[in-house]
């Protein structure tokens, strides 16, 4: 399999999953709230505000040349209007140790997590919240203002509405506003930054009778959040599965996936073409290039993994051959890491023993790392 010149090739990570003691963040309260619904908590992560050189080198010795990671919102302002500089320091090296390694980062700017202060202010669903996003967004710039090229400024916004606790239609306008807030800010001050969103791709198809409502189902929990991408220089793609819609009482509802079919540890249903038709049905609505932002499957099986992810590349690239424009994959995820409420769900391509961080290449890493030819570099 080849890809063009310039494609992006790497793997990702999300900081509250791999850094470890983000205490400041509403994840962290939520872990240790009295009756929390996660499993265990994240506590120190793969230690990688320590050991991210350690994580780049796996990356760029495998042959990737791009490395997906976000910053933590928590850790830069973990009281409204207080910027840490030693914590953009930090980020900032992490974006000059990439490079120093060639790999070109990708950087996100909110995965999932918030400070506390702006959960307990409201979240999304407070008034100000763009306003309070574009306020990071303008501290974070000596961060991303060279060598960066793509940045994501919310991850899966479409999953933040789907579980919001209240209000969901109070929290979606917030995302928007701060998505094009974000995006502004960036265009204005970063020049030649390319600008997205990544939306969960979900592959919603209806069973039998609930053709009707599939389409307006698919519509309010993903497709409106892609049409919005028209106006970004990319939109990000992540897509691991596809989901039967049902009909119950005139509504559309997710039906589950049925007995005997085969899953993954996640307990989605294994169906590796799902990439290929996420990108597709992206493609159809969005109108700006594709970047696959995540794509993998949690299992302890390695080689289930590289199956599942050659196929998902077979398909990804008859799309590609079909004309959809797509200029980077990113494989989730880099490392085994925290997977909002337990660790026993492994996506890495590298193992991270949990007492004492020692990390562990998969034989996934060596078979995914040199595929994409490290063009671009
Ligand atoms: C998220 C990741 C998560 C992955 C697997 C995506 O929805 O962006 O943070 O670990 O899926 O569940």
């Amino acid at each position: 399999m080849t890809f063009p010149p310039g494609f992006l090739w790497g793997a990702a990570t999300a900081a509250h999953q791999v850094e470890g003691n983000n205490v400041n963040s509403d994840w962290w309260a939520l872990e240790h709230a009295p009756e929390t619904p996660v499993v265990e908590a994240s506590g120190d992560a793969c230690d990688s505000y320590h050991r991210w050189p350690e994580d780049m080198d796996l990356l760029a010795d495998a042959g990737f040349t791009d490395y997906r990671f976000s910053i933590e919102w928590a850790r830069i302002e973990p009281a409204p209007g207080e910027f840490l500089a030693g914590q953009l320091d930090h980020y900032r090296r992490m974006v000059d140790g990439a490079v120093e390694r060639g790999l070109r980062p990708l950087v996100t700017l909110h995965h999932f997590t918030n400070p506390r202060w702006f959960a307990s202010g409201g979240g999304w669903t407070s008034p100000d919240a763009a306003e309070l996003f574009a306020r990071y967004v303008e501290a974070v710039l000596p961060v991303i203002a060279s060598d960066v090229d793509h940045v994501v400024t919310i991850n899966e916004p479409n999953v933040l509405v789907m579980f919001a606790r209240a209000h969901p239609d109070a929290v979606s306008e917030g995302l928007f506003a701060a998505h094009a807030a974000a995006r502004d800010i960036l265009r204005a001050s970063v020049p030649g930054v390319n600008v997205g969103w990544s939306i969960a791709c979900q592959n919603f198809y209806p069973e039998p009778g609930a053709e009707q409502v599939c389409e307006a189902f698919a519509d309010t929990n993903e497709m409106r959040f892609v049409a919005a991408s028209a106006e970004d220089d990319f939109v990000g793609v992540q897509a691991y599965t596809h989901t039967r819609v049902g009909v119950e009482d005139g509504r559309a509802m997710r039906t589950g996936v049925p007995d005997g079919c085969d899953v993954t540890q996640t307990g989605w249903e294994y169906y590796p073409d799902a990439l290929g038709d996420a990108v597709r049905s992206t493609a159809a609505v969005a109108g700006v290039p594709i970047v696959v932002t995540e794509n993998g499957i949690a299992t302890s099986d390695d080689e289930r993994r590289i199956g599942y992810t050659g196929t998902a590349l077979a398909g990804l690239r008859r799309a590609m051959d079909d004309g959809v424009d797509v200029r980077g994959y990113f494989h989730w995820s880099l490392l085994d890491s925290y997977e909002w409420g337990r660790y026993d769900r492994t996506f890495g391509l590298v193992s991270v023993d949990r007492e004492t961080f020692e990390r562990k290449p998969k034989l996934s890493l060596r078979w995914l790392g040199p595929m994409g030819g490290r063009h671009g570099t």
